[in-house]
């Protein structure tokens, strides 16, 4: 057999829950490397967040970007803090969060797959009849627009009074980069586009209209292209979920549409998503892999969160960056085994059914993938 490259993915727990269900998704993949044959060294590093900013002064080590930048895949848990951590400055937030950290690794595409489970229909507030084969995923652009433009910031007016400025701006090159990402995507799929705007207001909103026309007209004439005013489409992910494939947008809206369009689900703590960035030259691509929910901190460290976002984020590393497609598709099949059990963490427990823990959940994962691959 040739000798392949051996890949490496890298955790970073951050805060709060975030240590307990990455802890659980490096379980799984450690499972895969001794049971599938796959090749894959795991490093920690939990210097990076809140919690390491109150214990050392910084935000994340120095180095750390760059070394994420460098793995196969990240497996990022959550960030933010509770209480004391609570008093962070903004500034600091702005400087090292989330978005800086996403744009330094240049990760510009983010994918939120939104998938309901059968044995979870019960769990969302939308009917079964809505939720029922719905199929989404959201492609937002996730290190540009109103998050990064400037003019930003807050400003004292000689009056006295403060004015706050933040600025939604697009080039042609950013737009064309992640519509790419979602036409791709749809010819995997089911060959339609909705792309996102607010083009009857906003100038930027026009821009991304026309050149994701156009865009589409030149190179990819096979796949159905419509665009939605944003406003309309929360109320269509909603109303009437299925009608979307690949649902194309900006960063603030997509981060909006992609919690509204969670609930199809029925927890938060299901959704997994990737962060992708662009190809070099061997191939590879930046990818940050990330649970859609946050650091939880009222019920960080009682081993009680649902750990399954997480898993199924390295799901999504297994398919994305690790070239692991049927893997991705046994571990899709082993939490969806899990949940029809009802073995089930306190977000998503059955009636009647007591929780198991977020450890438990990582056992019951494991146990799963241990009867499917037979
Ligand atoms: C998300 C989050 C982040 C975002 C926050 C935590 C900065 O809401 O990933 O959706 O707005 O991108
Ligand atoms: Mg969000």
């Amino acid at each position: 057999m040739a000798t392949r490259n051996r890949q490496h993915l890298m955790v970073v727990p951050g805060d709060g829950i975030g240590r307990e269900v990455t802890a659980q998704a490096a379980r799984v993949l450690e499972w895969f490397t001794k049971h599938r044959g796959l090749d894959c060294e795991i490093s920690h590093d939990d210097r990076f967040g809140a919690e390491y900013w109150h214990k050392s002064g910084e935000f994340l080590r120095p180095g750390l970007v760059e070394d994420m930048i460098k793995a196969d895949a990240v497996l990022f848990g959550a960030v933010g803090g509770a209480g004391d951590n609570l008093h962070m400055p903004q500034d600091i937030r702005r400087k090292y969060g989330l978005p800086a950290v996403r744009k330094q690794m240049g990760v510009f595409a983010n994918l939120r797959p939104i998938k309901p489970i059968p044995a979870l229909a019960s769990d969302s507030p939308l009917r079964p009849e809505i939720t029922k084969g719905v199929d989404i995923m959201v492609v937002r652009e996730l290190v540009g627009g109103i998050y990064f433009g400037q003019p930003r910031g807050i400003e004292t007016l000689p009056d006295g009074q403060r004015r706050g400025v933040n600025t939604q701006v697009y080039t042609t090159s950013e737009i064309l980069r992640i519509a790419e990402v979602a036409f791709e995507l749809a010819r995997k799929r089911r060959r339609k586009v909705t792309s996102v705007d607010k083009a009857n207001v906003m100038e930027s909103g026009q821009l991304w209209r026309e050149e994701v026309q156009a865009f589409r007209d030149k190179n990819y004439p096979d796949i159905e292209l419509n665009h939605m005013y944003v406003d309309n489409c929360a109320m269509q992910v909603v109303r009437d979920p299925r009608q979307f494939d690949v649902l194309l947008s900006d960063n603030i809206f997509g981060d909006i549409l992609s919690d509204c369009a969670s609930v199809i689900t029925g927890s938060l703590g299901m959704l997994p998503s990737a962060s992708i960035g662009v190809h070099e030259a061997s191939g590879k691509r930046t990818a940050l892999y990330e649970p859609v929910h946050g650091s939880a901190p009222d019920i960080a460290g009682q081993n009680k969160a649902n750990p399954l976002a997480s898993i199924l984020s390295l799901g999504l590393a297994l398919r994305h960056s690790l070239g692991r497609e049927a893997d991705g598709d046994l571990l899709d099949a082993a939490v969806a085994d899990v949940l029809a059990r009802k073995e089930r963490t306190a977000d998503i427990a059955a009636p009647g059914v007591a929780p198991i823990s977020t450890s438990g959940m990582g056992d019951a994962v494991i146990a799963a993938l241990g009867r499917l691959a037979g």
